[in-house]
């Protein structure tokens, strides 16, 4: 069943605006549920949690039901495998410094070079502690990652793999699952940035029994918050960051130092109100998890004819370098596309496109490392269209006459 994208958009009431929002892989627009938790929690419940007063109790219970919901989005078999923090940035900071006590010198860590650095650099930090750092490369034609490459890399010594399920520039799904199982039949633990994949396919952590997850609320229809899935037997080994007296059984607290955000948190449920309500939309009745699975199903039917228009358009062109699969029907692609147009400065045609009011965006994304291997800085940097399923086919008509304008300049 197609998306009802009247309902759709007016959940969003940002959307109610001239401009045609297609930088969804930097930040989303928010929910209005999300909006409406946060005034309820300020206007009922804004005071400190662990008293014994109602307001008290009550601020606790929103926290946690925060907590409860965002655990239904991963798929997580417990509630307090969810660490929230104010960045996926800052919460991947934290995992590795929590890890740092259980590397040692020699240790292995392999990072890949299609990452957003969030999920490099706090890996690249333990060379400190004489960690051998190993990049995963990709294939030079396709950009994907293969595992006879990560086979390679793999010695006795790796102790940990940290990959991206989506790259914020290229787009492309990695099968988790299958590379989840080749690094775990060897004895290592993954890491994976969820990202640029979060907002449009169903998160299964239990089923692909990954060991640390993370992403960022807020390019996922939510507030300026972020959360990190860690298997419950790996929480109780991490190194806790609070105050001495916060034990390593103390979960996922020991991961939060000075408490994370209540209100962002109990806003950030009201991602999967919507999701589930859009489940129902589409017929699913049962668990509010089938729902959610549901409503994705619907989401990236939505998202696949809005890709297909960008990527049939831009392939037409001749004159557009596509990074990452072209094929807007492949269903390994989300609606992340990043190009170079040949002798254009990237800059420029946002710069353009503004006086269109399209909202993209051009640069490297803090994909830097992945940036530099594809020399984009000829074009200063990639322009990237980042879609998702509250964005309309008549949004798109207007993005491609707008660059086709633009680029006629
Ligand atoms: C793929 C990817 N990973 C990580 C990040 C960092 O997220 P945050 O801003 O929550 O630190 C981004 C942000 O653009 C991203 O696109």
């Amino acid at each position: 069943m197609a998306l009802d994208m009247n309902y759709v958009r007016n959940q969003f009431p940002s959307l109610k605006n001239e401009w045609a929002f297609m930088d969804n892989a930097g930040g989303s627009q928010i929910l209005k549920g999300c909006v409406d938790n946060i005034n309820t929690y300020y206007y009922s419940n804004n005071v400190q949690l662990g008293g014994s007063y109602d307001a008290s109790k009550a601020a606790a219970n929103a926290f946690g039901e925060g907590r409860k919901k965002i655990a239904t989005l991963f798929n997580a078999a417990h509630t307090n495998e969810i660490v929230f923090g104010p960045s996926t940035t800052v919460l991947l900071q934290f995992l590795s410094k929590s890890m740092a006590s259980q590397f040692k010198a020699g240790d292995e860590v392999i990072v890949t070079i299609t990452d957003h650095e969030s999920n490099i650099g706090p890996w690249v930090w333990l060379e400190e502690r004489g960690v051998i750092i190993k990049f995963w490369p990709m294939n030079e034609e396709t950009y994907e990652l293969e595992l006879d490459t990560l086979d390679a890399l793999m010695t006795e010594k790796t102790k940990l793999v940290a990959f991206t399920h989506v790259s914020n520039l290229l787009g492309t799904i990695n099968n988790v699952k299958e590379i989840t199982a080749f690094v775990h039949a060897r004895d290592a633990l993954v890491c994976v940035d969820a990202v640029a994949y979060a907002p449009h396919r169903a998160i299964d952590v239990l089923d692909w029994n990954v060991d640390f997850y993370a992403l960022s609320l807020y390019k996922t229809y939510g507030p300026h918050h972020a959360a990190l899935y860690c298997r419950h037997d790996h929480l109780q080994e991490l190194d806790g960051l609070y105050h001495y007296f916060y034990g390593k059984d103390k979960v996922p607290a020991k991961m939060e130092p000075g408490n994370a955000n209540y209100e962002l948190s109990f806003a950030s449920g009201a991602i999967v109100d919507y999701l589930v309500t859009l489940g129902e939309q589409a017929g699913a009745t049962g668990s509010n998890r089938k729902k959610l699975e549901a409503a994705f199903v619907d989401i990236e039917e939505q998202e696949t004819i809005l890709c297909k228009l960008v990527l049939n358009y831009l392939q037409k062109r001749n004159d557009c370098r596509i990074l990452g699969i072209k094929d807007g029907s492949d269903p390994r692609k989300v609606p992340t596309i990043a190009f170079t147009v040949h002798n254009k400065d990237s800059e420029q045609i946002c710069l353009s496109m503004d006086k269109h009011k399209i909202a993209i965006r051009f640069g490297d994304f803090h994909a830097r490392r992945l940036s530099d291997h594809l020399v984009l800085n000829k074009n200063n940097g990639a322009v990237r269209i980042s879609l998702t399923h509250y964005n309309t086919v008549e949004e798109v008509a207007k993005l491609l006459a707008s660059l086709d304008k633009v680029l006629a300049e």
